[in-house]
């Protein structure tokens, strides 16, 4: 089980399906027991939308005469609940003169409950009790009791087994809960410094997509588009290619990658208006980068490293001298004065890139872990 992204947020596994399971025989076994000899049939008023699974897997296991009948409420919008009270909007069946069972997914104010106990009171039942798939104690108020709880969980904004965020999210089999805490992590260094060689390992062992613009233009490049044609001649030059070209291709990989805890972005931001683009797709996210990791290696190292590199991976930018100079050239005119921006907004952080990998390895790990 990964993280997964609904509309523009981040929930990471919270409930498996084998708990919600074995809560829903627990509480289901106790409701056996209470109508075991009842000689009515009592109703299981299903409250939707968010509901319906829980009441389908209560039901089936339920082994007195039953009947069912929903109530459709108004919805909540967004990830909190505004302790308004949703309005009901209209139930498929009669409850007159039966004893209810109210199914609800979730109780949190207790709200909703209160003002259904009470529909249902005017409604003509004998009896009404609730049972409830998820109890927020933290939040619930009320004194009316709650008499089946399958389990109780911390005033946190959950999706599945029913419930949605803005529609989505009710059909995962498994509870997720918001993860708001989405890491933004920057590989920052002059061309050379190890940023790919290290990145494969960062993201495996931190649970991070590692995007690297480098990468990506290379894979347009070979694919022949129209975008790898514009770079082509950027890149063979040692220059960079325009500001909006990889500023989109990052957005596009923030809303549509899944299963991460985070980013880690190699050759992203690379000028200063860059990074104010970064800046502002992370506060739509209502985030910011979580930190910079920067690899630091003398000038001299930098040629040397990469001449080793062109003999094994033949990239067109490494081929001549004169354009890794020019690379060497730009990082320093347009990239460097990064360093400054982070330290301004007191997440830089740098390391010796010189050694062999696996020290500079050690030392990436342990940056990454105080972070
Ligand atoms: P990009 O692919 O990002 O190139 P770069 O920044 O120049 O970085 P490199 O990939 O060359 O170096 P690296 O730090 O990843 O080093 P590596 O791990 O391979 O970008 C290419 C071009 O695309 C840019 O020039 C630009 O035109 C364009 N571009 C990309 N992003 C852009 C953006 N945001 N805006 C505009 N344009 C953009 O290591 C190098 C070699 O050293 C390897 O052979 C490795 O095995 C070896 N090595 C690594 N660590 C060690 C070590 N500790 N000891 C010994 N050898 C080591
Ligand atoms: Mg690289």
């Amino acid at each position: 089980m990964g993280n997964i992204r609904l509309h523009d947020k981040s929930f990471r596994p919270f409930i498996d399906n084998d708990t919600i399971e074995k809560a829903i025989d627990k509480v289901a076994a106790r409701i056996n027991a209470d109508y075991k000899d009842s000689e009515d049939i009592p109703v299981l008023l299903c409250v939707l939308n968010g509901s319906i699974l829980f009441t389908a897997e209560l039901m089936k296991r339920l082994n007195f005469k039953c009947e069912i009948v929903c109530v459709k409420l108004s919805s909540y919008v967004g990830t909190k609940s505004t302790g308004e009270v949703r309005d009901i909007i209209g139930m498929t069946g009669s409850v007159n003169g039966r004893r209810v069972i109210i199914v609800e997914d979730i109780i949190d104010s207790g709200k909703t409950i209160a003002n259904l106990t009470k529909m249902m009171d005017s409604s003509g039942a004998t009896e009404t009790r609730i049972c409830t798939m998820l109890l927020k104690p933290g939040c619930y108020k009320l004194d009316l009791s709650i008499d089946y709880v399958a389990m109780e969980i911390p005033d946190d904004f959950i999706v599945g087994f029913g419930l949605d965020y803005d529609g989505l999210g009710r059909n995962f089999k498994d509870i997720y809960v918001l993860d708001e805490n989405m890491r933004y992590y920057i590989l920052f260094g002059p061309p050379g410094a190890g940023k790919g060689t290290q990145a494969a390992s960062m993201a495996e062992r931190f649970n991070l997509c590692h995007i690297s613009t480098g990468d990506l233009l290379r894979g347009e490049m070979a694919s022949g588009s129209e975008l790898g044609l514009k770079a082509k001649a950027l890149i063979e030059a040692g220059e960079l290619v325009p500001d909006e070209i990889v500023e989109g291709m990052i957005e596009r990989k923030f809303d549509t990658v899944e299963g991460y805890s985070g980013f880690l972005l190699d050759g992203f931001p690379r000028t200063t208006a860059q990074a104010e683009a970064l800046d502002k797709m992370l506060a739509k996210r209502e985030t910011k980068v979580t930190g910079v990791v920067s690899l630091m290696i003398p000038d001299g190292m930098i040629k040397e490293r990469i001449k080793h590199r062109a003999a094994i991976e033949g990239r067109a930018d490494d081929a001549s001298d004169e354009t890794i100079s020019n690379r060497i050239k730009t990082y320093h005119e347009k990239t460097e004065p990064l360093v400054e921006y982070y330290k301004a907004a007191g997440v830089y952080n740098e390391i010796d890139g010189t050694g062999t990998i696996e020290e500079v390895r050690g030392r990436v790990n342990s940056l990454m872990e105080s972070l």
